[in-house]
């Protein structure tokens, strides 16, 4: 018996990195799954072959979170092809570093309407279906930088700040209706996004990390799990910190 059986989860940008090992991850404990990503590449249709191989419903749409038109079409599309959605996580992401000196406005607009009101997006349309429910959980995936800024991420801290007044907000707006919304902080994760760093760049990080080294995707997925699941039916409104003790 899985902890997810007969729910349905969708993860934003789920085709690598986070997202994919959290699709995985939810899909492994009996949960269906609709992921989405913004094109129809190889890791896209490899990801849906691998939640199709576990043996539960999945399907990957090609969607831009951060376009409201978009995100709510594609929520009436889920309920029509799955019939309910009980998880949402809020996965979507990117980074345009810069100092704040040579950042530009195209910079700063852009990360704030990918990482930002995309979790707004696709919070607002799926919340409708939730609401009839009244079950659900929201998981937004915000960053230590949310909680404690960094030099160089100006526009990324301040978008991933955001997704923690907002997790807080909808967890007290609409856990009467058993709606539940969490968010995590995850520090240095080993994916794609952190891979292009300089090598003297990762030891920094490794050294300030009390735990001596970067996270897995896999090690986000397993806290969103107990996020997705009646494991924590009392927990909402929270931040939860996954970084080796970095952030404390
Ligand atoms: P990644 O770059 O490997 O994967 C992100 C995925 O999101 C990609 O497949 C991308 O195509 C997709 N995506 C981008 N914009 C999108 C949009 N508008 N709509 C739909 N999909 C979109 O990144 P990674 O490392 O897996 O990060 C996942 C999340 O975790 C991000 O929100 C990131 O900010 C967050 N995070 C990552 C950390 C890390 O160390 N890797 C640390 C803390 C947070």
């Amino acid at each position: 018996m899985g902890l997810l059986n007969n729910k349905t989860a969708i993860v934003t940008g789920a085709a690598r990195g986070i997202g994919k090992a959290i699709a995985l991850e939810l899909a492994k404990e009996g949960a269906n799954i609709a992921f989405t990503d913004i094109v129809e590449d190889d890791n896209f249709k490899s990801t849906e072959k691998e939640l199709n191989d576990i043996g539960i419903k999945a399907k990957g749409y090609v969607s831009d979170a951060s376009n409201f038109e978009q995100s709510q079409t594609l929520i009436d599309t889920i309920i029509k092809d799955f019939g309910a959605v009980h998880v949402l996580v809020n996965n979507a992401g990117i980074t345009r570093d810069n100092l704040l000196m040579r950042m530009t406005e195209d910079q700063w607009d852009l990360v704030l309407k990918v990482n930002l009101k995309s979790a707004f997006n696709m919070t607002k349309a799926a919340s409708r279906p939730m609401m009839k429910q009244r079950e659900g959980s929201i998981i937004n995936v915000s960053s230590v930088v949310g909680v404690g800024g960094n030099a160089g991420q100006a526009n990324y801290s301040a978008s991933k700040a955001g997704m923690i007044g907002f997790t807080k907000s909808i967890a007290k707006e609409l856990g009467s209706r058993n709606i539940r919304c969490n968010a995590v902080a995850p520090g240095f994760i080993m994916t794609a996004m952190t891979d292009q760093l300089p090598d003297e760049v990762k030891e920094g990080w490794y050294e300030k990390i009390p735990l001596r080294r970067g996270g897995t995707p896999e090690e986000v997925a397993k806290v969103i799990l107990f996020l997705a699941s009646d494991l924590s039916s009392y927990v909402s409104g929270q931040v939860i910190n996954i970084c080796g003790a970095m952030q404390t």
